[in-house]
């Protein structure tokens, strides 16, 4: 039986994940190269530090871990900036009206965010209070695929992993909730047909009922 839903933040709650991807995308093209839309996918769900070593091994870069934590600390500054004028219009469609509705379903729920900047950003979003419990990436040390962000949320809920939905747009966090033995949910049009248990464009016409009977 169903008792929980686990949520991951950008690009399922709020699409911040464009943040992401030109904030990355301007340190690239700083250090002279430039990657696509498409690599871009294998950066989503993945940690700060760990983004940064992929997009440098994609421009052949070699960097000190001085210099590393420095351009991690640059990226975070303009995504920083990018989000600041993040408000409740910044939801995705539906994401509230889903929320609530699992809430009054009686299903708990957490946040389960690779980001260190997921609680700002739930405040900002005026969605904090929705969730039970709230994990990112301050409270999980290890980068989706790793199910660690997911079976803390579990442990947190005090449910057994087994009765978890997991709902994420990303290939990274689909397979950290299946290394959790949890169901999974894609979410948004870039996931490969398949990986989810089930699949949605947005949390706009779903119910807790029909994502759990689809799983
Ligand atoms: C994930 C995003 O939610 O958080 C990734 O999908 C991002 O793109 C990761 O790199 C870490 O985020 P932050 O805010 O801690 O740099
Ligand atoms: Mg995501």
């Amino acid at each position: 039986q169903i008792k929980a839903f686990i949520f991951d933040l950008d690009g399922v709650i709020t699409d911040t994940a464009r943040y992401h991807f030109k904030a990355w995308r301007r340190m690239a093209n700083e250090l002279g190269f430039d990657f696509s839309e498409e690599k871009n996918e294998e950066l989503k769900g993945v940690g700060r530090l760990e983004s940064l070593n992929k997009i440098l091994q994609w421009g052949g870069i070699t960097l000190s871990e001085e210099e590393k934590i420095r351009l991690a600390e640059q990226k975070n500054q303009w995504y920083l900036q990018y989000i600041q004028e993040v408000s409740a219009n910044d939801l995705l469609p539906g994401a509230r009206e889903f929320l609530l509705a699992t809430r009054e379903a009686g299903i708990k729920t957490a946040l389960g965010s690779a980001s260190k900047n997921a609680i700002p950003i739930v405040e900002k979003l005026g969605v904090k209070h929705l969730f039970d419990v709230l994990i990112d990436g301050n409270k999980a040390t290890k980068s989706k695929p790793d199910p660690e962000v997911f079976l803390l949320g579990a442990s947190e809920l005090n449910v057994d992993p087994l009765s978890c939905i997991v709902f994420e747009d990303s290939l990274a966090g689909i397979q950290a909730a299946k290394g959790a033995g949890m169901y999974t949910v894609g979410i948004g049009y870039m996931l490969p047909k398949g990986i989810a248990d089930f699949q949605a464009g947005s949390l706009e016409f779903l119910t807790p009922s029909i994502v759990i009977s689809e799983v």
